[in-house]
């Protein structure tokens, strides 16, 4: 294993697909190695941009333009950061051996599409996932949930991620809007949508799975203590480690993560979502990256989620043990503007064992998240009280 230094011949260079408030944290875990990092996105001034050695904007989904991006910086290494990315192009760079795509190409095309990795995850490796049925048309759609999947069941385009698109739906005459919803909120308009079943769940956690060279050489699998949180519309707003689960759920969700990241390979860090119900455990969905409710890694575990992923894409030993419990709470940016700006930094601060991010996102959406609420304590109740009251005072404020 060796390094280089950045900016000379020898850097090693990383290229970030995606350069959002998780890119952003990557790239700092991977300059704390002397990582030469450019940072890539479909906007200007995104939060991972304002931290890299180079920054460039390019629509990620143009295939020509990413590989001539990837030939021009000739990066050894792509961390893709979002699904939205012409992942054909990544398979191609891949198998022409101009950069190692992390973990491998494969996972992220599998898991851009719904369809990819749930066909995968129910129906090649077995793993329990909620009945679901894919459809091209509203009679189609009808004609699934008649059959067999039922209400109260969900909506989603096949490619949408952070809820978009999808509807929670409880009878017959809520079908066509669910469908008009999901048409107009897909990330291309392909028409597909998966109905899915409703889940009855407890809880539902993502399970933080890492693969990295272990001390025997191999790639080793660890897991972080699973992390709990709350979702709403189908984005999260809470998040807290550890999740108290019962020793069988516990060992099944692992036993499932293990499975699925297993056969997508490569090395790094997936975020595993699943639901569980007394010791039933059910898979949802995985990020072949760090997962947005494991932001709250950064005050729980030695090795944060992105420190995790740096070393591990960089063949470095992890540590995936969890030093103490904690939370998040998230904070939007409640009006739709450019350049907002934020009071109560202090008040948050002023609460004991806390910490904020703000990501510096050049414009605010109402439900844009704009940074986060760290906390930690002797549990997670506690922690999650002390997150919420901190973003409750980080307040947005029109900057000018
Ligand atoms: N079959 C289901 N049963 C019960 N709840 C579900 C089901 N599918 C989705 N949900 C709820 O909706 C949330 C978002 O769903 P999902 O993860 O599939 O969407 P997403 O758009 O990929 O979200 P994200 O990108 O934020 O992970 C889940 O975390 C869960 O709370
Ligand atoms: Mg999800």
């Amino acid at each position: 294993m060796k390094t280089g230094t950045p900016l000379t011949d020898s850097a090693t260079r990383v290229m970030l697909l995606g350069s959002g408030e998780l890119g952003k944290e990557v790239i700092i875990a991977l300059q704390r190695f002397g990582v030469e990092v450019i940072a890539v996105d479909r906007y200007a001034n995104a939060p991972g941009h304002q931290v890299a050695h180079r920054a460039h904007v390019v629509d990620m989904t143009d295939g020509t333009a990413l590989r001539a991006l990837v030939e021009f910086e000739r990066p050894q290494l792509i961390v893709p950061e979002i699904e939205a990315i012409a992942t054909d192009t990544l398979a191609e760079i891949e198998r022409d051996g101009l950069a190692t795509v992390v973990p491998v190409a494969r996972a992220t095309q599998l898991t851009m599409n719904r369809e990819g990795i749930r066909r995968l995850a129910a129906e090649q490796l077995g793993l329990a996932t909620s009945n679901y049925a894919f459809a091209e048309s509203l009679e189609e759609l009808q004609a699934a949930i008649d059959g067999g999947i039922g209400y109260p069941c969900i909506i989603k385009p096949v490619m949408s991620s952070s809820g978009k698109g999808q509807s929670l739906i409880n009878h017959a005459d809520e079908v066509a809007r669910a469908w008009g919803y999901a048409r107009s909120g897909g990330r291309v308009d392909s028409g597909r949508v998966i109905v899915e079943a409703k889940i009855d769940f407890d809880y539902e956690i993502t399970l933080l799975t890492v693969r990295a060279i272990g001390s025997s050489g191999e790639i080793e699998t660890s897991f972080c203590a699973p992390v709990g949180h709350i979702q709403k519309n189908g984005d999260y707003v809470e998040s807290w480690q550890p999740q108290a689960m019962s020793a069988a759920a516990l060992r099944k969700a692992q036993d499932m993560a293990r499975t699925v990241t297993d056969n997508l390979g490569g090395c790094g860090l997936f975020g595993v979502e699943l639901f569980v119900a007394g010791d039933r455990v059910w898979f949802s969905e995985v990020s072949p990256r760090p997962h947005d409710t494991g932001m709250v890694t950064m005050v729980t575990q030695w090795q944060s989620e992105f420190e995790l992923h740096a070393r591990a894409l960089l063949g470095l030993p992890v540590d995936a043990r969890l030093r103490n419990p904690g939370a998040s709470a998230v904070i939007y940016g409640g009006m739709d503007k450019a350049g907002i700006a934020f009071e109560g930094l202090d008040r948050a601060l002023a609460i004991a064992q806390t910490e904020v991010r703000l990501f510096g996102k050049p414009e605010a959406f109402v439900r844009r998240r704009m940074g986060v609420a760290l906390a930690w304590d002797e549990d997670t109740e506690a922690a999650r009280a002390r997150a919420q009251q901190a973003a409750g005072l980080v307040t947005p404020v029109a900057g000018d």
